[in-house]
């Protein structure tokens, strides 16, 4: 097959666990005999010092030539500390987002055997967790109109909107995802307090019937919150909007023991994108510690979601989790033993994928 990826490195430790990917991605298309392109292009920090945009329409293009996209992370310091920039890398990571037409954000909190014990949370608690969020991507707070300043700046404001095609796409995807695991779909919401949540409870209560193999609960966010680390097991498949998706599936991702493990996948139009969940890390940028395997596992979800390459993909997760279980691994998850390179790794699961 032959597949056009577009590279979008970022920020911080972006372009470090992005090379990684690379590095794999390319070892398996050698050994299933596949054609791959790659082509760069800027976003966040490194595309405002570069041309003054985080999301340039050269990058864009690139975007839309691609059948794929890996995205690394967005974000850096200097931004964070100053609230006044009119310019924000994020802005980068949102339009994109918009542009593309990717309106649902999949990420899955899964547990490896070996790390159990490296969890916050104690092992009878966690084992066997197995749970995935669609995050909607492109409505609610995070784009929603008015947002501002008021004149004299003492007041701000932000809004959140849905319309009913908004939740109703991601709640249809959600459907067909309990549909091909467990069959429990879990409606996030704060329907009690808000207007858009009862819009959105509303309309997966309309939808169910058309699902009927699928149980349905509803539940609100403040008490997903206490229940993901309470019983995370007993989830299946979440939907829920921007905000509390962006919320939770940080809390969740720490469930595996390290935020540096989890994929995402960011779906809705034809070209797709795949990135890992966690930040640019900027402290640990350029020093060759992070953790690549949350982005070596997001190119595993981009053979299975965006080339439907199954057998690829799982080679890729199956080395994710040899190099775990052999220990090797970045500073993250090395507790007493060796801690090993964010290169060291990426070689190391590239040479397995080649034997
Ligand atoms: C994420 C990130 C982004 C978000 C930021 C960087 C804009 O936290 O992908 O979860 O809030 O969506
Ligand atoms: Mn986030």
């Amino acid at each position: 097959m032959e597949m056009n990826i577009a590279l979008l490195p970022g920020d911080g430790i972006g372009p470090e666990v992005v090379d990684q990917a690379v590095k794999v991605v390319n070892a398996v298309a050698k050994k299933f005999g596949h054609k791959i392109t790659f082509e760069k292009a800027l976003t966040g920090a490194a595309a405002i010092d570069a041309v003054g945009l985080p999301y340039p329409d050269e990058t864009h293009e690139v975007c839309l030539r691609s059948d794929a996209v890996l995205f690394g992370a967005i974000g850096d310091p200097k931004y964070d500390n100053d609230p006044s920039a009119k310019v924000r890398p994020e802005q980068g990571l949102l339009l994109m987002r918009k542009k593309l037409g990717l309106f649902a954000n999949v990420r899955p909190t899964f547990t490896f055997p070996s790390l159990i014990d490296k969890s916050p949370l104690k092992r009878d608690r966690i084992e066997g967790t197995d749970l995935v969020f669609l995050r909607e991507l492109t409505g609610g707070i995070y784009f929603g109109e008015p947002r501002g300043r008021s004149e004299q700046g003492d007041r701000a404001f932000d809004t959140c909107v849905y319309n009913v095609f908004e939740i109703e796409r991601l709640a249809r995807m959600g459907f067909e995802f309990a549909r091909k695991r467990r069959k429990l779909l879990t409606c996030v919401d704060k329907a009690n307090v808000l207007a858009t949540s009862r819009l959105w409870r509303e309309t997966v209560q309309r939808l169910a019937p058309e699902y009927p193999d699928v149980k349905v609960e509803y539940e609100f966010v403040d008490a997903v919150a206490m229940r993901l680390i309470q019983w995370p097991k007993s989830y299946d498949v979440l939907i829920t909007e921007n905000l509390f998706g962006d919320i939770l599936t940080d809390e969740a991702s720490v469930i595996s023991g390290s935020m540096g493990l989890m994929p995402s996948a960011s779906l809705g139009s034809d070209i797709k994108l795949f990135e890992p969940i966690h930040g640019s890390y900027p402290q640990a940028a350029g020093k060759d510690i992070a953790n690549p395997l949350a982005t070596v596992l997001s190119a595993s979800m981009m053979f299975e979601y965006a080339f439907d390459l199954q057998e690829e993909a799982k080679l890729i997760s199956d080395v994710v989790n040899r190099s775990i279980e052999e220990g090797i691994v970045t500073e993250d998850l090395a507790g007493d033993g060796k801690a090993y390179k964010t290169s060291e790794v990426g070689d190391w699961l590239a040479e397995q994928i080649a034997k």
